[in-house]
């Protein structure tokens, strides 16, 4: 954290804001690039991770419910894949939810480390997880997943299965899933990497999913703009951004766009952001594969795929991938 006026150059008599400058530069850099972006990995604030959350329980957002169907269904036979003393590692572990299923299901366990980017959320989490499962010792570690992994010391030797649900790794362009893949790969004495993937489908069903009826998606992509105004004193007009969900063939993704409604300034960080009406800002991306895709995708980063689990429909994929 570094304190710093965010608008000082322009408005000497704001406010001082505690900014995260990693977020402010992050930021500055994808509004100032002539196709405006922001990484995904900031929609998850508190209120973000709360809406996340409540975006899993829709009708529309089948990924949740597939994978945990899935999950119950096979999460026993990971069994064979756990020495004694193995440790659980999870990318990305929002609340928790699917993992109960996997620590139900390997009584074994000594550990569970969740690492996930959203620090307040990940607290509440494991505190509740430690209450529930006394057996086992939670390890929490704020931090962002795409640096790199420094695990609590006494894991780091330790036999570790890798746990990666919610197809966040669709988060990821090609290149950017190689280089997590690969080093995941790398991490010391990881048994096995089980990663849930979502599958090329129909495009309305896909559409839908990421652009919900009650809006609580829209919600969720909006509040970028509510924590930027929050976190680092912009003055974006929220009600004057729409949100969008656009199925790209070429690509195989669905992108989530916040679209410009008129043409407007907004400042950040002393800096004039021109928008021009129908602009948009990517937020994220979530690339879908299909089950052959994915297994020559994981080979590529030296990982072979033990199993892959899919429901009946074929909507979803969970690969068991083993070290080579
Ligand atoms: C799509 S949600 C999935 C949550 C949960 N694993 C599930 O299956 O429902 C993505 C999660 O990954 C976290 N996340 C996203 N990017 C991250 C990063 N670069 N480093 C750490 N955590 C990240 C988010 O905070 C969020 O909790």
């Amino acid at each position: 954290m570094t304190v710093l006026s965010p608008d000082a150059a322009r408005s000497p008599d704001a406010p001082t804001l505690d900014v995260d400058r990693n977020f402010a530069d992050s930021i500055l850099a994808g509004l100032t690039a002539s196709r405006k972006t922001i990484e995904s990995k900031w929609l998850y604030d508190v209120e973000g991770s709360r809406l996340f959350d409540a975006i899993t329980t829709l009708e529309e957002y089948y990924p949740t419910r597939v994978e945990t169907g899935i999950l119950e269904r096979y999460a026993p036979d990971l069994a064979a894949l756990m020495p004694p003393d193995a440790a659980l590692v999870e990318l990305g572990s929002g609340s928790s939810v699917k993992t109960r299923l996997v620590l139900d299901a390997l009584p074994g366990l000594s550990a569970y480390v969740p690492i996930d980017i959203s620090a307040a959320h990940l607290d509440v989490v494991a505190r509740a997880l430690s209450a529930d499962y006394p057996e086992i010792d939670v390890q929490p570690l704020a931090a962002d997943f795409t640096d790199r992994i420094v695990l609590p010391a006494g894991l780091a030797e330790r036999p570790k299965l890798l746990f990666f649900p919610g197809s966040t790794i669709g988060n990821f362009d090609p290149d950017g899933a190689l280089a997590l893949l690969g080093r995941m790969r790398a991490l010391p004495r990881v048994t096995g990497f089980v990663i849930g993937f979502d599958l090329i489908k129909d495009e309305g069903v896909l559409v839908r999913a990421y652009d919900d009826s009650k809006g609580v998606t829209a919600a969720f992509n909006l509040n970028l703009l509510v924590r930027i105004n929050r976190e680092l004193g912009a003055n974006f007009d929220v009600d004057a951004f729409r949100h969008e969900a656009r199925w790209n063939p070429t690509a195989n993704r669905i992108e989530m766009h916040l679209v410009s409604r008129r043409a407007q300034t907004v400042s950040l960080l002393g800096q004039r952001i021109e928008f021009a009406m129908e602009e948009s800002i990517h937020t994220e991306n979530s690339h879908k594969y299909s089950v052959s895709g994915f297994r020559d995708f994981a080979a590529m980063a030296g990982w072979r795929t033990y199993a892959t689990w899919t429901d009946a429909k074929t909507r979803f994929g969970v690969s068991v991938l083993l070290p080579d």
